[in-house]
């Protein structure tokens, strides 16, 4: 998986066509489904990440729809995310909303949760840890 460190060296959010197939080894689309589905049920669990999802505007259930469209397509799968609302766009997206370090780690902790419930193989959770790591730092805007 390769071209997820190399997607991630440039904060690129583009799918690359010539990537590899990180969205079929993971498990495909149930799978990605599942990990944003989890990231919102461990978010709404925790008290630690509280303030995080205190800064939320939608129903969950619309953000959490985003997130598995997004992941899809970032994952190398289906742009669903592009499809319906163009470039992505990310950092910008998130301007609206304050993201400092502790933003930052809080909605890491969802998603590490999320990731290690869903993806069997340790080698493949670390690889996909250590991209999203990176795109969550880039959105840091304080
Ligand atoms: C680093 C800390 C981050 C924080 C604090 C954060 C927070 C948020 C918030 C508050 C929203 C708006 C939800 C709403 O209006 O209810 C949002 C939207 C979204 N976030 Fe994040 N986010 C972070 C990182 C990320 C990362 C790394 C990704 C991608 C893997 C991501 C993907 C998305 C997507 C796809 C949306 C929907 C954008 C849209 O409105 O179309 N976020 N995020």
């Amino acid at each position: 998986m390769s071209w997820l460190k190399k997607r991630v060296s440039n904060n690129s959010t583009e799918r690359h066509p010539e990537q590899s197939n990180a969205y079929d080894v993971i498990g495909g689309d149930k799978v990605i489904k599942a990990i944003a589905h989890e990231f919102y049920q461990q978010m709404q669990q925790r008290k630690e990440t509280a303030e995080l999802l205190a800064i939320h505007r939608a129903p969950i259930a619309e953000s959490e729809q985003k997130l598995y469209e997004f992941l899809s397509g970032w994952l190398g799968g289906p742009n669903l995310y592009q499809q319906k609302y163009g470039h992505p766009a990310l950092r910008a997206r998130h301007m609206p909303f304050a993201i400092d370090e502790n933003m930052r780690d809080q909605w890491l902790i969802c998603m590490r949760a999320a990731i290690e419930i869903h993806i069997k193989k340790p080698e493949h959770q670390q690889v996909i840890i250590q991209a999203i790591s990176t795109l969550a730092d880039h959105m840091r805007n304080q």
